[in-house]
């Protein structure tokens, strides 16, 4: 069995964090959302690990997350050239899959820890030509959407339907047999211009080949957005975050509830309500970090309320007279209170950003 996690494309929905970087290694409780999807592989028993690679953000993905060693296992990069669909990746990676079965891997998916196992154990036990997972969802007409019958035989699929079928969303984790291959060759590009998984499904499915759906009851999250990352952020601090302090905390700093703090930190006159986490490196003083907080390496914060917010490496804020909330903050961005005359806002912002002010 091997594994095939997709960490490509270009991100679109999470600019301008991604003009800078992949979408993939947008932290999570201050660790890349892809390193989540690797550790599931890990877990699973899976040690044989193609990932798909793009031009554009390729070399920071692998020099990030290297070949495989820190996770136990080993990573081979794929370079998809062009962004041009899911099944596209599939073929792109064929030399790498050869005639072994797989387990298709969305980098951006987050799913509820220690699920993928049990999905796996069934795949292997029953030999479907596909198992796919399923997930009701308030907006279908956003992902791939199943037709199902009472029977929960999956009858039809469709890439983003105007008018979705039902509310059962195609979760960016699948379980393929070689015979994917062959559904992937007679299939054409959709009205996206991409060679779509789903289209390829629909395939086996027409061809009477058994596609085996299931419904996945853990948390699932396409972190492809804003909100979504905080969500998400929320959901592994709620579930996973163990205390753990390391910095230098001084007397004066109140810590309530589960907290953890990197190596080198230093925390100033500061109340911190977990979950929180914090990285090494960082600097906080006179400041209230509230729950559901993430700070990654090397922030600075000084005078400032946060709360339900991902802050990334290196940014620096200071003087916020205002509790900031529910953000998503870029890596050595900054943000402060202007000290001179005319007292006036002056912004240096990166396109696509956006900033509510009251
Ligand atoms: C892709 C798939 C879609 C699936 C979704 C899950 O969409 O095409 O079927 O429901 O991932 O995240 P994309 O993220 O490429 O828009």
């Amino acid at each position: 069995m091997k594994a095939l996690i997709l960490s490509g494309g270009k991100g679109t929905r999470l600019r301008p964090l991604t003009y800078t970087g992949a979408k993939q290694l947008v932290p999570v409780a201050n660790k890349p959302i892809l390193w989540y999807g690797i550790e599931e592989m890990a877990a699973a028993g899976i040690t044989d690990i193609g990932i798909i690679i793009s031009p554009e953000t390729g070399a920071e993905v692998k020099s990030k997350t290297g070949n495989g060693e820190k996770f136990g296992l080993n990573i081979t990069y794929i370079l998809q050239e062009q962004p041009a669909g899911l099944a596209h990746a599939v073929q792109v990676a064929r030399p790498f899959l050869k005639d072994s079965p797989f387990v298709m891997y969305l980098g951006d998916n987050l799913i509820q820890q220690g699920d993928l196992k049990s999905f796996l154990d069934k795949f292997t036990q029953q030999q479907p030509e596909a198992l796919i997972l399923l997930r009701e969802v308030p907006n279908p007409s956003a992902f791939g959407v199943a037709k199902v019958d009472e029977k929960g035989r999956v009858l039809q699929l469709i890439e983003k339907p105007k008018i979705p079928p039902s509310n059962l969303a195609l979760v960016g984790v699948y379980f393929f047999s070689p015979l994917i291959h062959d559904a992937i060759s007679l299939i054409k590009p959709s009205a996206r211009g991409e060679l779509e998984i789903t289209d390829a499904i629909q395939c086996l499915i027409d061809q009477q080949q058994q596609v085996v759906a299931c419904n996945l009851d853990g948390w699932w999250l396409d972190t492809g957005k804003k909100d979504d990352l905080l969500e998400a952020n929320r959901l592994i601090l709620d579930t996973c975050l163990t205390k753990s302090i390391l910095g230098d905390v001084d007397t004066k700093t109140q810590i309530i509830g589960r907290v953890q703090i990197g190596a080198e930190s230093k925390i100033i006159n500061c109340t911190i309500r977990g979950p929180v986490v914090i990285g090494n490196n960082c600097y906080l003083e006179n400041c209230f970090i509230g729950p559901y907080s993430s700070i990654a390496d090397h922030s600075t914060l000084i005078e400032t309320d946060l709360e339900h917010s991902v802050i990334l490496e290196g940014a620096k804020i200071t003087g916020i007279q205002q509790r900031i909330i529910d953000s998503l903050i870029g890596q050595r961005a900054e943000l402060t209170i202007a000290p001179r005359r005319p007292k006036a806002l002056r912004f240096l912002i990166g396109d696509d950003s956006q900033i509510e002010l009251t």
